[in-house]
């Protein structure tokens, strides 16, 4: 494991028993572990908590990071939460969160393939088992899908970066960050704070994992496995991924009601202490 990368901060830290309400005996399924921050909180409170990740490398980590003390309310599960109906039968929870995307250090691991910096294969899988990488994405799609793929991450000029990454694929391949951040900044100019390939890479990250259709088959699952008056949170980061989790409540008026009409931001004070969070937006939805 790369023990150097410091452990993820994720957002709406500190909340997560008030949020859903967690005390001794409660269930809490998360299905996003990552480094393992938020499970931890629901154990402090006391809960017995289940969490899901596709990725091996990021559940080493965050058994490594969660005090062995806690261990004994806590179980881990190595799958895609796809698949949670199938993996979890009879048990109801009291809570389920999905904080959706990489931590911060799938992201900054340099053998991930996920960075503007990196020189090393441009990868972006959170499940290595995918058999398609970024950089096998950027050689075989044709203009219009790539030109598709960007513009699912609300990238301005996906048509013109998508044309400039096919006429320059017949010179020379572009598979690394570094190239792929050279090339779209070449395209859009210079910058003050976010990166001009920021939505270029996300766009290649959303698809590599199949982002979307993760939310589209999870969501669905998920009221059946919860208690009545049990709380759903879903924290996205991208408005495409909040607009599929927003028409997701809609369609369910008959098994979850809405906590909040607004999603809850960050705080400014949050939003200081982890300038990452900035873009965060959550949802809560209570069982009826
Ligand atoms: C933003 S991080 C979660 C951070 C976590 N809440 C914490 O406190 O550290 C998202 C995690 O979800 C995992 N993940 C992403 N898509 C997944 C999927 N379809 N199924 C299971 N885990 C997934 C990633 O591997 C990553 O470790």
């Amino acid at each position: 494991m790369t023990t150097k990368i410091p452990r993820h901060n994720p957002a709406y830290s500190g909340l997560i028993a008030k949020l859903f309400n967690l005390k001794s005996g409660s269930l809490f399924l998360d299905l996003t572990l990552g480094d393992g921050g938020h499970t931890q909180e629901a154990l402090q409170a006391g809960a017995k908590v289940i969490s899901f990740d596709i990725d091996p490398e990021s559940i080493q980590r965050a058994k490594q990071f969660i005090p062995q003390n806690l261990h004994k309310n806590w179980t881990v599960v190595n799958s895609n939460m796809t698949q949670v109906s199938q993996r979890l039968t009879n048990q109801r929870f009291n809570g389920i969160l999905i904080d959706l995307g990489p931590s911060q250090y799938q992201i900054l691991s340099p053998n991930r393939g996920f960075s503007f910096s990196s020189n090393q294969a441009l990868d972006m899988r959170l499940d290595k088992n995918l058999g398609v990488t970024a950089k096998d994405f950027l050689a075989a799609l044709g203009q219009k899908e790539l030109e598709q793929v960007f513009r699912l991450a609300d990238e301005p000029r996906a048509k013109q970066i998508a044309q400039a990454i096919v006429s320059n694929r017949k010179i020379s391949p572009i598979t690394t960050g570094q190239q792929l951040a050279n090339l779209v900044t070449k395209l859009k100019g210079s910058y003050k704070k976010t990166h001009p390939a920021t939505q270029v890479f996300l766009g290649l990250r959303m698809a590599v994992n199949l982002e979307r259709e993760v939310i589209q088959k999870t969501l669905p699952q998920l009221p059946d496995l919860l208690k009545t008056n049990g709380i759903l949170g879903i924290i996205s980061f991208h408005s495409g991924e909040d607009k599929l989790v927003k028409q997701f409540g809609k369609d369910q008026p008959e098994t979850l009601s809405v906590i909040y009409k607004k999603p809850l931001k960050p705080t400014a004070e949050e939003i200081n202490n982890n300038p990452r969070v900035r873009s965060a937006c959550l949802r809560l939805f209570k069982k009826i």
